[in-house]
């Protein structure tokens, strides 16, 4: 087979990159090692910046998406018993979006489908050849080997993925934190105990108040790295996260058995450059932020973004310059959101080995936050979307 663009990941950023292209006329294949159910079992975030909701409308996938999700114009940040709210709209003038990325993925499988693009599911041993020269993939499917022709190749397979390890360890510089706590998830079929999120710091650690729909809520609980989910009992989850929220959301909150739960590690990772050759890294297959500050799927969707722009210049009007220019002004914008997410962990999280002092600090950083409007604008312009 033959294609212009050969996609690697059938995630949120494959599916959004092979939509646009589609779209424009650009040929491509989204070769995805698992199946599309498997994908659509993953449970993820689920908050949307403006520029993603943008991109969702340009691919022709927002209609779900506009009739279904919540605008938030703010979100509570809980501090003990205290409570404040930063207003992104008064702040920025823009809002967030809560749609759930198992939905985006949804509506991305369905459009392809619909509109006929080529998605290989359990496309095995994907590799990556001559990325510098002329480059071609090779992978097996149905126990045939096949090898698929192609101008470039993205990699849209995430953290775990082959696009990254394809690059040479000579030409990478890679950037890590790993945090010593996880969050324990659960997902239950409840009212959301608030009407915006509520990031809470308390004595006994970080939760998160979150939702999917009027009656499908999301919470968190920081977690020790040795804990596993099934160390917690509904009844333990529900138990901890009250004693981490103001008394006031404690006696609000409607409680009900978790229909999902799972213990993610919280990581900073960006690798750079991310491209080599005729080779371009997307989404999490370059970058890792703890989920703090939501930026995972967004700081994906701005990669997407100025690929999209600089294959669509290229093929449309001959012109390289967007792919000449992808790598350093999509890493521009993933060290900022990597910053933001690292800062918001730091803010809201117990640290083991936090001293007297580095609680001082955290309060001091807390309680400007809640006192200062510059702060607080800072605070909305990051967690809105810094423009593209
Ligand atoms: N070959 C083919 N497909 C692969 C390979 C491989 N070697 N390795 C991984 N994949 C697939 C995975 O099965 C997955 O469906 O690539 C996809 C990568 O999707 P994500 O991990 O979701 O990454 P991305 O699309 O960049 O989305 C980023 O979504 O998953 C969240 O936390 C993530 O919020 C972030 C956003
Ligand atoms: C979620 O709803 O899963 C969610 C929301 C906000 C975050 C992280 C996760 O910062």
């Amino acid at each position: 087979m033959r294609t212009q663009v050969a996609i690697i990941g059938g995630g949120p950023s494959g599916l959004l990159l092979s939509q646009l292209l589609h779209r424009k006329g650009i040929d491509n294949v989204v070769l995805e090692r698992k199946t599309r159910d498997y994908v659509l079992g993953r449970i993820r975030a689920g908050i949307l910046e403006t520029g993603f909701v943008d991109l969702m409308r340009q691919a022709g996938v927002g209609a779900r998406m506009d009739a279904e999700s919540f605008t938030h114009d703010g979100t509570v940040i809980a501090c003990g018993n205290a409570m404040f709210d930063i207003n992104f709209k008064q702040r920025t003038g823009s809002h967030v979006v809560v749609y759930g990325q198992t939905e985006v993925t949804r509506d991305l499988y369905d459009a392809r489908e619909a509109m006929g693009g080529t998605i290989v599911f359990n496309a095995e041993n994907v590799a990556i050849h001559d990325a510098t020269g002329a480059p071609h993939v090779t992978y097996e499917s149905e126990g045939q080997s096949h090898r698929l022709d192609c101008d470039y190749v993205v990699g849209c397979d995430g953290f775990h993925g082959v696009s990254r390890q394809s690059i040479p360890r000579s030409v990478r510089r890679e950037y890590e934190k790993a945090y010593p706590f996880g969050w324990l998830g659960v997902l239950s079929q409840t009212p959301p105990v608030h009407e915006e999120l509520i990031y809470s710091c308390s004595d006994r650690g970080f939760a998160l108040c979150s939702m999917r729909n009027a009656n499908l809520s999301r919470y968190y609980v920081q977690c020790s790295l040795d804990d596993s989910p099934d160390d917690w009992s509904d009844a333990a989850f529900w138990e901890e996260l009250k004693r981490r929220l103001p008394d006031e959301i404690a006696a609000k909150l409607v409680t009900g058995p978790s229909i999902e739960k799972s213990i993610a590690p919280l990581r900073s990772f960006v690798t750079e450059p991310m491209r080599w050759g005729n080779l371009f890294l997307c989404g999490d297959a370059a970058h890792i932020v703890p989920p703090t500050g939501a930026k995972g799927l967004n700081t994906a969707a701005s990669d997407i973004h100025y690929l999209y722009n600089g294959l669509a210049r290229f093929y449309l009007e001959g012109d390289a310059q967007g792919l000449e220019e992808y790598s350093a002004k999509a890493l521009a914008r993933v060290w900022k959101a990597e910053r933001f997410s690292w800062w918001m962990t730091n803010l809201l999280h117990r640290f083991p080995d936090q001293t007297e002092f580095d609680l001082k600090m955290q309060q001091a950083d807390l309680a400007f936050l809640r006192e200062n409007e510059a702060a607080q604008t800072v605070f909305a312009q990051n967690y809105v979307g810094l423009p593209y």
